[in-house]
């Protein structure tokens, strides 16, 4: 329907999205990626749509810059959600940026990935066996009883966040990404500021203990942005700031949070929509790395990025201004025919499979090798053991438009493989 295609395209306006959106931006996307590539919207920004437009953005950082003083000023005012952001890595260009990603990094290293592994199975099977114990008929909450209950035990072990102190992280880390949303409500805005708050009074403590304390600088990223770089890392051997030490550990424990619980959360809905997937993926279970990454692609967990121009400069044959404040819809581009033929259909073997899931150029995902490894464990292994799950009601989407994923995945599991074994 071109023209109702055309239309969608001519009033779409990041800042006053139908509800409709939340459930369904893809119908939009397409419509912008056909009809406005480049959308000005009516506060001056930008928006754009098309794989090669955000790849090009993704590539130039010398004219697409990350820091978000500018934007974020109005829209937070002098507020410890302000101040936090700004001083995040992702929020930032070099220098600043160079140094915290560099002691980040480190501690990332395939290598330490795989060491991750043995622990994270561990985690994942107690899980299973929790649901397990409640029986086949049981109903479960996906959400709730696996995918959000990952990701804080494999982030809070990088930091070194005792077991049980583990509880309040996931409500500080919604509330902080919550207050992201193009037009955060008042109520957003006062719980991400009293959870930027109470998140430094508590790595206050940490960092205290760490510092008398401190863990191995190898794997411990606490210890390590602690310590910052020593003469031989090829930084000036500086340390960082006291805020540039919370604030950053704040973004990471959130980063690699509640991306990484809905990677979990919308490959497990993704699959119930796509049986033959479903049952492709369960009969040859090697193809777990490929369709994590077409999970990744299809229903990206950060469907919105930002930039800003540093000068004026083209972008789809369109001309921006300096000081160009720019969204970069990574959902979109992860579905632009341009790059993916039928982009709408979940194929668990596709490839090549270059989605922008994880961003690209300096800012890419850190954490990428991590997210995939939680990915395939988990989805992995939830399908061996219930491979018969079903719907139990409508899962419910978060009302959000840059992070996408469910508040609730209702389902009834179905028979345990061990218990099929044992009655068949
Ligand atoms: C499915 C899960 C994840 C997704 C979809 C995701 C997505 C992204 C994206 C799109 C960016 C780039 C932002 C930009 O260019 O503006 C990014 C950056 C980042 N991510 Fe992730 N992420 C995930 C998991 C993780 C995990 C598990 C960690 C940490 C353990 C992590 C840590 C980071 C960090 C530190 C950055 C900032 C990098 C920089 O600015 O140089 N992420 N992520």
């Amino acid at each position: 329907m071109p023209a109702a295609d055309r239309a969608l395209a001519a009033t779409f306006d990041l800042k006053r999205l139908p509800d409709s959106f939340y459930d369904d931006p893809f119908a939009t996307y397409r419509a912008l990626r056909e009809h406005e590539p480049v959308k000005r919207m009516a506060d001056g920004s930008i928006f754009l749509t098309r794989y090669a437009d955000i790849a090009a953005v993704y590539k130039n950082t010398a004219t697409f810059s990350s820091d978000k003083r500018e934007e974020f000023a109005p829209k937070y005012g002098a507020t410890p959600l302000f101040a936090h952001h700004t001083t995040s890595l992702v929020f930032n260009d070099p220098p600043l940026h160079t140094r915290v990603r560099r002691l980040i990094a480190g501690a990332l290293t395939p290598r330490h990935v795989a060491a991750m592994e043995a622990r994270l199975v561990e985690r994942v099977e107690a899980l299973l066996d929790a649901m397990a114990a409640r029986g086949p008929g049981a109903e479960v909450d996906l959400i709730e009883s696996f995918a959000s209950a990952i990701p804080v035990e494999v982030i809070g072990n990088l930091l070194g966040v005792p077991a049980g102190e583990r509880g309040p992280l996931r409500a500080w880390s919604l509330a902080i990404l919550g207050a992201l949303e193009p037009v955060p409500s008042a109520a957003q805005h006062d719980a991400g500021n009293s959870a930027v708050t109470d998140f430094l009074r508590y790595l206050e403590g940490l960092v205290a203990q760490r510092r008398a304390a401190p863990g191995d600088p190898h794997t411990d990223v606490l210890t390590r942005l602690i310590e910052g770089e020593g003469e031989g890392d090829g930084g000036g051997g500086e340390r960082l700031s006291a805020p540039e030490l919370l604030h950053n550990c704040i973004f990471l424990l959130n980063a690699g949070h509640e991306t990484t619980t809905n990677l979990i959360g919308n490959g497990l809905c993704c699959l119930l929509d796509a049986p033959a997937e479903k049952a492709r993926l369960i009969a040859e279970p090697e193809r777990i790395a490929s369709a994590i990454e077409e999970f990744l692609r299809i229903e990206s967990s950060n469907q919105l990025g930002n930039r800003i121009t540093t000068c004026a400069t083209m972008i789809g044959g369109v001309t921006l201004a300096p000081r160009t404040q720019v969204t970069l819809a990574i959902g979109a581009a992860n579905r632009d025919p341009a790059q993916f033929a039928d982009p709408d259909r979940l194929d668990i073997a596709r490839t090549p499979n270059r989605h922008l899931a994880f961003g690209s150029g300096i800012h890419q995902c850190v954490g990428m090798g991590l997210a995939r490894l939680e990915g395939r464990i988990a989805i992995g292994r939830f399908l061996q053991r219930f491979p018969g799950y079903r719907p139990a009601a409508a899962p419910v989407r978060a009302r959000r438009a840059r992070f996408r994923g469910h508040v609730s995945l209702p389902v009834v599991l179905g028979p345990s493989n061990e218990t099929v074994k044992e009655t068949s």
